[in-house]
């Protein structure tokens, strides 16, 4: 079964003779172990299609399973509640809540899914340490670099066990080296957890450790 699948999805945003169709009937799979990069310039789609895939944007036409669910017919409440559970996300800045120490972090979102206290603190420790992070415990994010709160935001989002992890440009606030550790760690992860992630960049340099490179382009995805 696969991780995520999404067919013929359109997004046209707008009304009347302000239309403009960002997706395509857009077709799209991805399989466990799969870490897939999504390639195209500044305004081709890119977050749109992430929303859309990740449950936090309806499409205008197309279905899209994740884990085998399909997501039309949930309402909105329902979405939320499957987004904490299967889904991970992280963006271009970590947005880490700037009250919580970094392991704190982790254990908010575990009980925003439920999860138990002690199954929580196992798994923010578990990730702490795979993302070679755990000596930052205990400090605020304002203390960490933007390596360092990016590392935070990966954590943060394998920590409820999620089938897949979406990540919007997660390194285009940092230098190139940062960045390519960043995207190693996440493919580290997918790796580590048996489970599947789809990066959207617009920085060719970040795809040394991806298993596949798509590019978005009128409103499909080709092989890059
Ligand atoms: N909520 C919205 N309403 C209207 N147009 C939008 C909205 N979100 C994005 N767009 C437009 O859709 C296109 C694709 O945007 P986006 O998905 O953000 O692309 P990317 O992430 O590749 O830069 C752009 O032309 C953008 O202006
Ligand atoms: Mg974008």
């Amino acid at each position: 079964m696969s991780m995520l699948e999404l067919r013929q999805v359109r997004k046209v945003y707008g009304d009347g003779d302000s239309q403009t169709a960002v997706l395509n009937g857009l077709d799209f799979k991805v399989e466990a172990g799969e870490f897939v990069a999504v390639l195209g310039p500044s305004g081709s789609g890119k977050s749109t299609f992430l929303s859309i895939a990740g449950a936090l944007l309806a499409p205008t036409s197309g279905e899209v399973f994740i884990d085998g669910e399909a997501l039309s017919g949930k309402s909105e409440k329902e979405r939320a509640d499957f987004r904490l559970r299967k889904i991970g996300f992280m963006f271009q800045s970590a947005q880490l809540l700037p009250f919580l120490k970094v392991k704190e972090q982790l254990l908010f979102s575990a009980k925003q899914a439920n999860i138990q206290s002690a199954e929580g603190n196992r798994r923010a420790n578990e990730l702490l340490d795979q993302l070679h992070i755990s000596h930052r415990s205990n400090v605020y994010p304002e203390k960490l670099s933007g390596g360092e709160k990016q590392r935070v935001a990966i954590a943060r989002a394998w920590m409820n066990h999620p089938a897949i992890l979406f990540a919007d440009e997660p390194t285009a606030s940092l230098d190139f080296e940062r960045g390519k550790e960043v995207v190693r760690m996440l493919a580290d992860a997918v790796r580590t957890e048996g489970k599947a992630a789809v990066m959207v960049t617009h920085d060719q340099r970040m795809l040394e450790w991806c298993t596949r490179v798509l590019r978005l382009e009128n409103g499909i995805l080709r092989e890059a």
